[in-house]
């Protein structure tokens, strides 16, 4: 029964996205999300990390927590050692990085996977558990936040880089400056 529930919530998770259901936005330090929620939990699996701080977004911290825990869940299940996440500043964005050392994502299924309700071949024989539902979820909180979740070329394993807008926070806060 834990499983069907879990099928419901993240169904109706997606039914929420899908309406554009209000985020409920806060200015949010993404480095330190990111620490408190590995800081929360055990991995079966090595994390490495490398948290860059005063990285802000205007971010809604329970999507963006569960985002990072569907990028998590499929990491620790598909690693072999190790997992580095890493969160920067990269031009107008945040990028969050998961990346394992498994077997990685072919380039042309780098897209489908991000279906509902698609597994790959190796995913399905594989374990107990999953329904597809995961990435589609998390690829829709990204872009509810006007980001983006892409795959991208990594050396080893599978590389989920999360991209949000970084926070305008220092201007809209800050006093307004005489002159121009
Ligand atoms: N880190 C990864 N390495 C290799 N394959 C992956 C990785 N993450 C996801 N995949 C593939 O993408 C598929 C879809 O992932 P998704 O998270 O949407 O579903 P799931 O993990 O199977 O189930 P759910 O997340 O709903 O419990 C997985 O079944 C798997 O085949
Ligand atoms: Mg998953």
């Amino acid at each position: 029964m834990d499983r069907l529930q879990a099928i419901v919530t993240d169904l109706l998770t997606l039914a929420r996205l899908d309406a554009r259901a209000p985020l409920d936005l806060s200015p949010t330090d993404l480095g330190r999300l990111v620490r408190d929620e590995l800081d929360r939990r055990a991995y079966r699996i090595e994390i490495v990390r490398d948290l860059q701080q005063n990285v802000f977004v205007d971010c809604d911290p329970l999507r963006i927590t569960r985002l990072l825990v569907n990028l998590l869940d499929n990491a620790e299940r598909h690693a072999t050692s190790q997992i580095a996440v890493s969160v920067r500043a990269d031009g107008p964005a945040a990028a969050l990085e998961v990346l394992d050392d498994g077997a990685g994502i072919a380039p042309e299924q780098r897209e489908i996977v991000f279906d509902r309700f698609t597994r790959l071949d190796a995913s399905r024989d594989r374990d107990t558990g999953g329904t597809g539902l995961g990435l589609a979820i998390a690829r829709e909180i990204a872009e509810a936040h006007r980001g983006t979740l892409t795959i991208r070329d990594s050396s080893r394993g599978a590389r989920f880089v999360p991209c949000l807008p970084l926070s305008q926070a220092p201007t809209s806060y800050g006093r307004p400056r005489g002159g121009s």
